[in-house]
């Protein structure tokens, strides 16, 4: 499958981190863009170092699945992907509050078939870390896009899947990881 995903300049560069990882785990063809704002948010609060260019910080991002993505240019990224044939929109809003403005652009992409997808983690899987609230809207992300996820336990699921992911993986660059997930199977 062919995904793109477009990285902007609200906070929440841990959810990129761990879409991206994902992506290239399922064996998805991923194009990637970010603004130039999108990048600014990716060194301050994936790796902390903001004389980081755009480059190594893209590089670093991507590193897990380097091979699974194809990274674009701020202005030349739509090309491949602007034929029509998209399947889903999928929009990853974080900001709070939302004034009149977000609310409009939002019905009028969600009536033009987008999904509207507010980050706006649950908590009735166990999260006990950060990183488990990431995979938690990593997961409803791959539920649009049709992927089958490991992240985070269905609702009602009898037992815990399997992880997608090792427990204490890095999603958060050159930080201090969050404290390790349970160690075992969840
Ligand atoms: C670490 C960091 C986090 C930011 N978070 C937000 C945010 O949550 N919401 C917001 O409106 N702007 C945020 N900003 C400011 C935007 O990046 C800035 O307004 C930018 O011009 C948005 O441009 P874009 O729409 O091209 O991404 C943040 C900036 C940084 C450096």
């Amino acid at each position: 499958m062919r995904v793109f995903l477009g990285i902007t300049g609200a906070s929440g560069a841990p959810y990129a981190a761990r879409l991206v990882q994902a992506l290239g785990r399922a064996e998805c063809e991923v194009g990637l863009c970010a603004s130039r704002a999108g990048i600014e948010v990716l060194r301050t609060e994936l790796y902390g170092d903001e004389r980081l260019s755009a480059d190594e910080a893209l590089a670093r991002l991507v590193e897990p699945v380097r091979d699974s993505v194809t990274l674009y240019d701020e202005q030349d990224w739509s090309a491949p992907y602007a034929s029509g044939s998209a399947r889903v929109l999928v929009l990853m809003p974080r900001e709070t509050p939302l004034s009149a403005i977000h609310l409009e652009a939002m019905l009028k992409l969600r009536q033009a078939g987008a999904v509207v997808l507010f980050l706006a983690p649950g908590f009735y899987h166990g999260a006990e870390t950060v990183g488990d609230l990431v995979d938690f809207m990593v997961a409803r992300c791959l539920d649009q896009l049709g992927i089958e996820q490991g992240l985070v336990r269905e609702w009602g699921a009898a037992k815990p899947p399997v992880r997608a992911s090792g427990p204490g993986e890095r999603v958060w660059g050159n930080r201090e990881a969050p404290p390790a997930s349970r160690e075992e199977p969840r």
